[in-house]
């Protein structure tokens, strides 16, 4: 699926591991350069050599975005070192679990602001190169607890839904510039984020699926890849559930 003549720069937050490298593995065999966000630099640089090893181009930026300043600083700087900026993949994301009649304000901001208010600002400054480009790909990685809740989530589903009104809006705003937008809302995913979870819901994820399993990351990173290709030009402002069909109605 390898796209424009010069290789497109996509940057992937979160992509030391679980479904961040996953999807900056597969963008860089589409044929992409592949800029690996996140906070370790050590974790970075390893998804950075298996990238390599497989023949696809990477490099690595640290940030933390829960910093806004941050943020913009690191795209402003991927712009300045490539002299544009094609894709961008808001995969970083955490969760503060607990009751809504437990839950601190400081578990609420936290995820807000990692989860949503990073994608707002990261979002603003790619946009400016992405205009300048006449192109964009801009994928958000929400989650089905966005879509129908969940309980002990109240934060972590306010933010992910939020990501969807947010999405769309940028795509009405920016989709005559060929710039798309778009939300992938992944169901139960192993990784490091769900490897805890009692086996009680590892089970439930078994039956609350038409798959009858859990997803692996690669099939997320699928779904991105193709929105992310320049093939996609014609699909803006979706929520696409890769869910295994937990939420299909
Ligand atoms: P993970 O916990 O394995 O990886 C998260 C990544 O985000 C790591 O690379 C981490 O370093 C990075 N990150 C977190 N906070 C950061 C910060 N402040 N600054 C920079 N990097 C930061 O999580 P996983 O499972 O790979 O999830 C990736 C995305 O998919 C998240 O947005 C998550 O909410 C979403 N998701 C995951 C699901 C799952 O079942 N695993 C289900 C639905 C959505």
């Amino acid at each position: 699926m390898t796209d424009s003549p010069t290789p497109r720069i996509a940057i992937v937050t979160g992509a030391s591991r679980g479904i961040g490298a996953a999807i900056a593995k597969q963008l860089a065999a589409d044929g992409k350069h592949v800029v690996c966000v996140a906070r370790n630099l050590d974790k970075l640089n390893e998804v950075k050599a298996e990238i390599e090893s497989a023949g696809g181009a990477a490099s690595v930026k640290t940030c933390d975005i829960s910093d806004g300043a941050a943020i913009a600083a690191m795209i402003d700087g991927v712009t300045e070192e490539h002299g544009r900026l094609d894709v961008l993949v808001n995969n970083a994301g955490i969760t503060r679990d607990n009751l809504l009649m437990r839950m601190t304000d400081e578990e609420f901001d936290e995820v807000i602001s990692t989860n949503l208010r990073s994608v707002f600002v990261a979002c603003r400054a790619a946009s400016r190169t992405m205009v300048r480009g006449k192109f964009g790909r801009v994928i958000n990685i929400g989650s089905v607890s966005g879509v129908v809740g969940n309980a002990g989530q109240a934060n972590y589903a306010a933010a992910k839904a939020g990501l969807a009104g947010f999405t769309k809006s940028f795509a009405k705003e920016l989709g005559k510039k060929n710039i798309t937008a778009n939300v992938i809302a992944p169901g139960f995913i192993a990784t490091d984020m769900t490897d805890g979870l009692p086996d009680k819901i590892k089970d439930g994820v078994k039956v609350m699926t038409a798959a009858g399993r859990m997803g692996q990351p690669e099939e997320i990173a699928a779904a991105v890849a193709f929105l992310a290709s320049d093939g996609a030009s014609y699909v803006t402002g979706q929520v696409l559930a890769v869910d295994g069909g937990m939420t299909m109605s």
